[in-house]
């Protein structure tokens, strides 16, 4: 077993982003994502991709996901969970949500697929060297 061997929560949490993914509207790519985001208090928040004929202005699911939670006041997040296409041998986010998803702390464990098989990793893992804004 390696030290990224997932709990049962947390495949419990790659199943549900799975399930979420059902809801992608993925027209153009026929990639569809799913997340869900956990925060701290316990609330889950559910997001897929949304694309846009203007290609540009498609949103990932993971930022999706992301982007309803803090409008709904939830700031502190403990874990995602990350399903991409099932045909898809690995599926994790990408850097632009990898950015995104470190504004809110690098301590966040991302549940995927990798190479065939569910990982768990903290997102510091994932972006070493993140960028952060300081004044
Ligand atoms: N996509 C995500 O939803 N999350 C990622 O981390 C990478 C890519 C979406 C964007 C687009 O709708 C489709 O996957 C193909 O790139």
């Amino acid at each position: 077993m390696s030290d990224r061997s997932p709990t049962p929560d947390q495949l419990a949490l790659y199943e549900r982003a799975s399930a979420v993914r059902e809801r992608a509207y993925a027209p153009y790519s026929q990639f569809p994502v799913g997340a869900v985001l956990l925060a701290e208090d316990g609330r889950a928040f559910e997001g897929v991709n949304v694309e846009n004929g203007s290609y540009g202005l498609t949103i990932c699911a993971e930022r999706s996901a992301c982007v309803r939670a803090v409008g709904d006041g939830a700031r502190r997040f403990t874990a995602i969970g990350v399903s991409t296409h099932p045909s898809a041998s690995t599926g994790s986010p990408c850097g632009a949500c990898r950015q995104f998803l470190s504004e809110f702390g690098l301590d966040l464990v991302v549940v995927y697929l990798r190479e065939g098989d569910v990982v768990a990793e903290p997102l510091s893992a994932l972006l070493p060297s993140a960028f952060e804004l300081r004044a």
